[in-house]
């Protein structure tokens, strides 16, 4: 079983996956996050400030590159890192390293290689169209821009960190423009996806909403 939801960010993937998984016992991949390594990555070894066309580098830092999904967090090179990842900086720069197609290459092989045999939902903006096309449910979570800059502002501050509602509204329009422009795999709804708009719903609605299409399957 494989369940694939994609959509902008802020959208709601992340909380309905980690539900979904739950009652359906599903493992969950955070595909967002697995982009988010590598960016932390390129900013440790400085070179997101140089070209970022240089391959050399892209892939010496791929080369290098060492990820672990484990249940309890995101490790890179042997360190947990789920809460660096959310910072500001990664927000800023993810989208620049998720362009490039070396990397898309490489996080697309790991992804399939950890569904493999398995029972999954993943989320991200190109789980139904490219790492998956013929997933058993795929669904596209959408919600005004306003809206989920207030959803990420609210979860921010809440892990005490001291950002700007003004900042993240524009960082989510930058981060959409650049996800649904690119060459490799832009965000875009899959043909046979369906569509929910999450803005005035709550998470239970939406929820119960997938929960709804998967018994119907
Ligand atoms: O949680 P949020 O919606 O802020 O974003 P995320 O899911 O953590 O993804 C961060 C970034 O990774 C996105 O803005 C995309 O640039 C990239 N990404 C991607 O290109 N393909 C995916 N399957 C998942 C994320």
């Amino acid at each position: 079983m494989i369940i694939a939801i994609d959509g902008p960010a802020g959208s709601g993937k992340s909380t309905i996956s980690k539900l979904v998984a739950k009652d359906l016992d599903l493992i969950y991949l955070d595909t967002g996050a697995m982009y988010r390594l590598v960016t932390l990555k390129a900013l440790k070894m400085g070179i997101l400030d140089e070209n970022l066309e240089n391959l050399d580098k892209i892939n010496e830092l791929l080369d290098n590159l060492e990820i672990d999904i484990r249940e309890d967090g995101f490790y890179l090179d042997g360190v947990d890192v789920s809460e660096e990842i959310r910072k500001p900086i990664v927000s800023e720069n993810v989208s620049k390293i998720a362009a490039i197609k070396e990397v898309r290459i490489k996080m697309v092989d790991l992804q399939r290689a950890f569904s493999k045999a398995k029972n999954v939902i993943l989320d991200g903006r190109d789980i139904g169209t490219v790492v998956f096309p013929n997933a058993d449910l795929k669904v596209f979570l959408v919600a005004d821009a306003r809206e989920r800059a207030n959803r990420r502002y609210k979860e921010l501050t809440e892990k005490g960190e001291n950002v700007s509602l003004e900042e993240i509204y524009q960082n989510i329009l930058m981060r959409d423009k650049i996800d649904s422009t690119r060459e490799e795999a832009p965000l875009k709804k899959a043909e046979d996806a369906v569509e929910v708009d999450t803005t005035s719903k709550n998470i239970d609605e939406v929820k119960e909403k997938i929960l709804n299409l998967y018994k119907n399957l």
